[in-house]
C-alpha cells in the first residue's frame, strides 16, 4: 500500500507508453483518458471487455502515411489492409482519409463496399480465392486482383471469360526474410504466398500473353511486424530485375510498439524507405502503392478488461473477463502486451507495482494475456487496460467457452459510440438450424 500511496502522486510525471493511442493521457487523479473519455465510466457504460478505438489516432495515423508519400512522389496510393481491423466502421473513418484498401476475402471486400472503399481502389488478395470469390470481386468492380499461383491464373481467365480484361499484379516472393515471428512471415521462398523468384518470370510472360489479363505490376509482401528498415529495402531491389511495370504494391508490414521498450521505425522512415529504394532501383515515375494493416491502426486502440480474481500461489494471478477470445496474439505468437491498472497508473521502471499474470477466463493455461506484469495493487473489480489492440484483435476474436465477443467503441472529442456491439447468447445460436 506504500508503493500505492507514492504511485498516487506521480500521475503529472506519469508517461503513457507510446504503446497507447495519441490523444489518451492520465488525468490528476491518475485515471486513463481515452480520446476525452475516462477509461472507467467507458467500462460502466458499455461493459467489459470491450475495444476502445480512439478516433483521432487512426486518422492521424492515415494522414501521417498520405503526408510521407505525398512528400516523396505524386503517384502512390496507400491501402488498407483491412485483415487488420475488419469493421464497417475503421473502414468509413480510413475511406474518408483518402485511404484505398485490401481485401483478402468475399467477406473481406463485403465488409470494405459497405464501409465505403471506391471498388476502383480495392485490391483482392488471396492464396485460394474461390470461384465465387473471383466472380465477386468482378460483380462489385474491384480495380485490382493480386494474382497469387498459377491455378489463379486459369480460373481468373475463366470468371473474366469475354469480358473487359482484369488489371492485375502479380504476387512475388522475393526471398528476404525480416525479423518476425516464423508465422508472420512471407518473404521467405519456401512461402504459401506468390511466385517464387523462380517461377515469376514464366508466369509474366503468362498472364502478359492472356487477353482476359491486364498485367499492370508486380506485388511483395515480407511479413507483419517488421521493426527495422532494410528487408523492405532488400525486397525491392530483389524484384527489380524481374522487369520493368507501371505499379508496384509494396505490401504492409511496418512493426508496432506493443510495449515501451519497442522502437518501430517512424511512418515517415519507413515511407522514405520504401520509395527512395523504389525510385533508385525500378525507376523514377512508378506507381508506389502500400498496404499497412497494424501500423494504421494498432496502437489505436486499448482492451479494456475487469478483473475477477486474484489468486497468490506461485506467481499472482489477476484474471480478467476476457483473454484469448478477444486477444490471440500472445497466445499463437508469443506477443508482449503491456497491462495497467486503469485509475492507478505506475511506470514499471519505478517499481511499485505487484508482479502479475494477466490471465484469461479461458479453459486453458495457455490463456495467458500478458505473462510478466506490474500492476499496482490489483483487486476485484478493477479495470484493467492493455493497450495497442487494434491490429488483429477484434480481426480475430473467437467464441471459444461460449464468450460473446465484445462491443468495438469509438471515442472522440469527449463522446463515446458504439459501432460494434456486444455479442449475445442469442448470437451465438444465431446459425442453430433445429432450434
Ligand atoms: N498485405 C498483405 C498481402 C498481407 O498479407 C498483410 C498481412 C498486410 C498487407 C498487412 O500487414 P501489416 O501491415 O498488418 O503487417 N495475425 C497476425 C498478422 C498476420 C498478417 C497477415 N497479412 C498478427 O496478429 O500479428
Amino acid at each position: 500500500m506504500a508503493a500505492y500511496s507514492a504511485i498516487r502522486m506521480l500521475p503529472t510525471r506519469t508517461q503513457l507508453s507510446q504503446a497507447y493511442p495519441l490523444a489518451s493521457r492520465i488525468d490528476e487523479d491518475g485515471r486513463l483518458q481515452l480520446g476525452g473519455c475516462d477509461a472507467l465510466e467507458l467500462a460502466r457504460e458499455f461493459g467489459t471487455p470491450a475495444y476502445i478505438v480512439v478516433e483521432d489516432d487512426l486518422r492521424a495515423r492515415a494522414q501521417t502515411f498520405v503526408e510521407a508519400f505525398r512528400a516523396r512522389t505524386t503517384n502512390f496510393d496507400v491501402l488498407f489492409a483491412s485483415k487488420a481491423f475488419p469493421c464497417t466502421a475503421v473502414c468509413r473513418v480510413l475511406a474518408s482519409e483518402g485511404i484505398a484498401c485490401d481485401v483478402a476475402s468475399g467477406g473481406e471486400l463485403a465488409l470494405a463496399l459497405r464501409g465505403g472503399f471506391d471498388p476502383a481502389r480495392i485490391y483482392m488478395h488471396g492464396n485460394a480465392k474461390s470461384i465465387d470469390e473471383l466472380h465477386q470481386a468482378r460483380a462489385a468492380g474491384v480495380g485490382h486482383i493480386v494474382i497469387d499461383n498459377a491455378d489463379e491464373i486459369e480460373r481468373l481467365e475463366a470468371v473474366v471469360g469475354a469480358g473487359p480484361p482484369q488489371p492485375v499484379l502479380l504476387r512475388v516472393t522475393p526471398d528476404v526474410r525480416g525479423e518476425t515471428h516464423e508465422k508472420i512471415s512471407t518473404g521467405q521462398a519456401d512461402s504459401k504466398f506468390g511466385f517464387s523468384m523462380l517461377d515469376a518470370p514464366a508466369a509474366i510472360a503468362r498472364v502478359e500473353n492472356s487477353p482476359a489479363l491486364d498485367l499492370e505490376g508486380l506485388h511483395i509482401h515480407i511479413g507483419s511486424q517488421i521493426l527495422e528498415l532494410d528487408p523492405f529495402r532488400r525486397a525491392i531491389e530483389a524484384i527489380a530485375t524481374l522487369g520493368d511495370f507501371d505499379t508496384y504494391n509494396l505490401g504492409g508490414g511496418l512493426g508496432v510498439a506493443y510495449t515501451s521498450a519497442q522502437e518501430p521505425p517512424r511512418i515517415s522512415d519507413y515511407v522514405a524507405a520504401k520509395v527512395d529504394t523504389a525510385h533508385r532501383v525500378l525507376g523514377p515515375g512508378k506507381r508506389l502503392l502500400d498496404e499497412p494493416g497494424r501500423a494504421l491502426v494498432a496502437n489505436s486502440t486499448v482492451t479494456l478488461y475487469t478483473v475477477q480474481s486474484v489468486k497468490r500461489n506461485v506467481s499472482t494471478w489477476v484474471a480478467v473477463d476476457g483473454g484469448m477470445s478477444d486477444n490471440l496474439r500472445p497466445m499463437l505468437y508469443g506477443a508482449v502486451y503491456e497491462a495497467q491498472v486503469a485509475d492507478r497508473f505506475t511506470q514499471s521502471a519505478e517499481g511499485g507495482g505487484t508482479p502479475s499474470r494477466l490471465t484469461g477466463k479461458h479453459c486453458e493455461s495457455g490463456d495467458v494475456i500478458v505473462h510478466a506484469v506490474e500492476l499496482v495493487d490489483p483487486r476485484v473489480g478493477d479495470v484493467i487496460v492493455t493497450p495497442a489492440t487494434g491490429a488483429y484483435g477484434h480481426a480475430m476474436a473467437n467464441n471459444y467457452n461460449g464468450v460473446p465477443r465484445p462491443p468495438v467503441v469509438f471515442v472522440s472529442g469527449g463522446d463515446a459510440r458504439v459501432v460494434v456491439r456486444r455479442e449475445t447468447y442469442d448470437d451465438l445460436a444465431a446459425r442453430d438450424v433445429d432450434g
